[in-house]
């Protein structure tokens, strides 16, 4: 790829066109993964040059529409990573089921279209069916938030195609989700989760005292310096005690490590130390 000085001089035009009109804060993330992903649409509509490009975006809203779903990557599962859906129902649901609090917030941050809040719903409901508790789900609230406004309207639907699902346990899809397809959410699951659209690097935390933040496959398209004021961030929304799952490829990095302890490193599950 063309990466000589006027090449850079456009392409920082082009980014900051999308930080000005659609408020995605291109200067936060690592150029590598902005070029790549600019360079897919770039291809599929014949520009040869990232002005050519940008001159496209002022006559065609539906390949800007295009361009910022291309950039903000939205691909996820339900129970997407297995193995760290079972540490967390194993590690960490119980040791908060235990806690005598009137309330339970856990956030999800860059919840793409759901399916993570629904797994997290899922795990929720059935340690509270399990434990013959049902009634404390009340004080469970499951915020979910993302920057792309149509993955959010995904999320609040609540309803998946099959591949979807094809990570999660059968028992729990049959007993959480619609026998057809596509597979909808069960108002019990619906109860625990609300969304909302959250710039993770401009706004702040949707809450204080949270007991459990989940931020997986986001944080790896920041660079370092965002990285590090969103683990900064996170850290200050958690209670003391609470838990943050950051999942296998994401991490915990120099003097943020120290304010939390390890809970599972394979699964890179940490949690904030007590005040
Ligand atoms: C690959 S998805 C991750 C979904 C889910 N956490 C998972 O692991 O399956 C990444 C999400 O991060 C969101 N995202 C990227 N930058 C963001 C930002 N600055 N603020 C909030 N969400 C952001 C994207 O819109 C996308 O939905």
């Amino acid at each position: 790829m063309n990466t000589g000085p006027v090449d850079e001089v456009e392409f920082r035009a082009l980014t900051a066109k999308i930080a000005a009109e659609r408020g995605f804060g291109c200067a936060n993330y690592k150029d590598g993964c902005l070029r790549r992903r600019i360079a897919v649409r770039m291809r599929a509509r014949g520009s040869a040059s990232f002005s050519d490009y940008r001159a496209l975006l002022d006559r065609d809203a539906g390949e800007y529409d295009l361009l910022l779903d291309a950039l903000t990557i939205n691909v996820t599962k339900l129970y997407r990573d297995a193995a760290v859906w079972e540490a967390v129902a194993q590690q960490v649901i119980p040791k908060l089921w235990a806690l005598d609090l009137p309330r339970l917030t856990v956030w999800s941050a860059g919840c793409s279209s759901g399916e993570e809040l629904y797994t997290l719903a899922a795990l929720f409901h059935r340690h509270a069916e399990r434990s013959g508790t049902l009634a404390r789900l009340r004080r469970v609230r499951i915020i979910g938030s993302d920057i792309d406004r149509a993955s959010l309207e995904r999320a609040q639907a609540g309803v998946y195609a099959p591949e979807s699902f094809t990570e999660m346990p059968v028992e729990l899809r049959r007993r959480y989700f619609s026998v057809d397809a596509p597979h909808s959410a069960a108002a019990e699951l619906r109860a625990l989760v609300t969304v909302e659209r959250r710039d993770l690097l401009r706004e702040p935390a949707p809450a204080t005292d949270v007991q459990l933040i989940t931020c997986r496959n986001v944080v790896i398209y920041f660079d370092r310096a965002s990285q590090e004021s969103l683990m900064r961030k996170f850290h200050d929304a958690l209670a003391p005690g609470g838990y943050l799952v950051l999942g296998k490829v994401e991490t915990l990095m120099g003097p943020l490590r120290a304010l939390y302890d390890v809970v599972d490193s394979r699964e890179r599950i940490f949690r904030r130390a007590a005040a």
